[in-house]
């Protein structure tokens, strides 16, 4: 078995092939002038289960084509198995045709998957509409979710606290954390008017003066969601805030805003940023020893 790091996750990557026990190498990506990508793997596969370890983020369509790129090459070059381990993968929002002649990507990304990798491993990923990974993909998909994690670090870190999911969604975090650190909890209500507008109100009645309130949703993108609902709740009498998420995309000076806000974040490392102090490698090697 061999850990490829990709471009996006050679940190996480090691981390895994460490704690595998398992040969690391690196996969050898150059862009051309136009934009072409060329990827080139360093150590033999031939023969071998290969990993590949990229998160899709930023560039995310470089991304893709890298992975896809990486997979073709490896089954040409004759390895057994390809296993595409993607702490936070792409495309999974667009889960409906909301507006006619949109391309619903979740199950474009869904076939593509199915065409070039022989299983794949995701933390937390966004379904909503769909609501398992067996509607997306005909592989072996494996669902993995860094819940655990975050409830550890709230019980190590944070006293009295209240937890508040900003939207419908997040329930599945919000509330699945709230159960087992045993604090209450809220869902507020979130109107999405563009990518970058929304409203969010909180209709229960819930103690948050004497408390740490803690937000928790799957991923912060803009940040918007998350700042709205700082302002919302900040009116009822909020003081410290601390919002956790799996997936810090943290676009737009996203973190800079919530942290002027007065928020503290904290995210995992499913997409290294400045804020992601909770590292999943274990989550992802205890799921790939089974
Ligand atoms: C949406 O349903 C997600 O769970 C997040 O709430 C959303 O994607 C966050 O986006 P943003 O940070 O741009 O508001």
């Amino acid at each position: 078995m061999i850990v490829i790091g990709c471009s996006k996750s050679k940190e996480l990557a090691k981390k895994i092939a460490k704690k595998l026990k398992a040969r690391y190498s690196e996969l050898i990506v150059k862009k051309f002038p136009d934009n072409e990508l060329k990827v080139r793997y360093n150590t033999n596969v031939k023969n071998q289960t290969i990993i590949l370890v990229q998160s899709f983020y930023g560039s995310i369509n470089d991304d893709l084509i890298e992975t896809i790129f990486a997979s073709y090459t490896a089954k040409d070059l004759g390895v057994k198995k390809v296993i595409l381990v993607a702490p936070y993968f792409p495309y999974l929002r667009q889960d409906k045709r909301f507006n006619p002649g949109e391309a619903v990507s979740i199950h474009i990304i869904g076939d593509l998957a199915d065409h070039f990798w022989d299983e794949i491993y995701i933390i937390d990923p966004h379904l909503h509409r769909e609501k398992t990974l067996s509607h997306i993909f005909k592989i072996k998909a494996h669902r993995l979710t860094a819940n655990p994690l975050i409830v550890d670090y709230i019980k190590k870190k944070i006293k009295n606290p209240v937890i508040i999911g900003p939207d419908w969604e997040s329930y599945k975090w919000a509330r699945k954390v709230a159960v087992k650190v045993g604090c209450e909890s809220a869902i507020m209500k979130k109107r999405r008017y563009s990518a970058r507008k929304v409203k969010v109100t909180l209709n229960k009645k819930i103690d948050i003066r004497s408390k740490n309130l803690i937000f928790i949703d799957d991923m912060i993108s803009t940040g918007h969601t998350l700042l709205e609902a700082i302002k919302a709740m900040k009116k009822l009498g909020a003081k410290k805030v601390t919002c956790f998420a799996v997936h810090g995309i943290l676009v737009e000076n996203a973190l800079q805003k919530l942290q002027r806000a007065g928020a503290k974040v904290i995210t995992t490392n499913t997409i290294p940023n400045k804020a992601s102090k909770i590292d999943v490698s274990s989550l992802i090697t205890n799921h790939l020893k089974n």
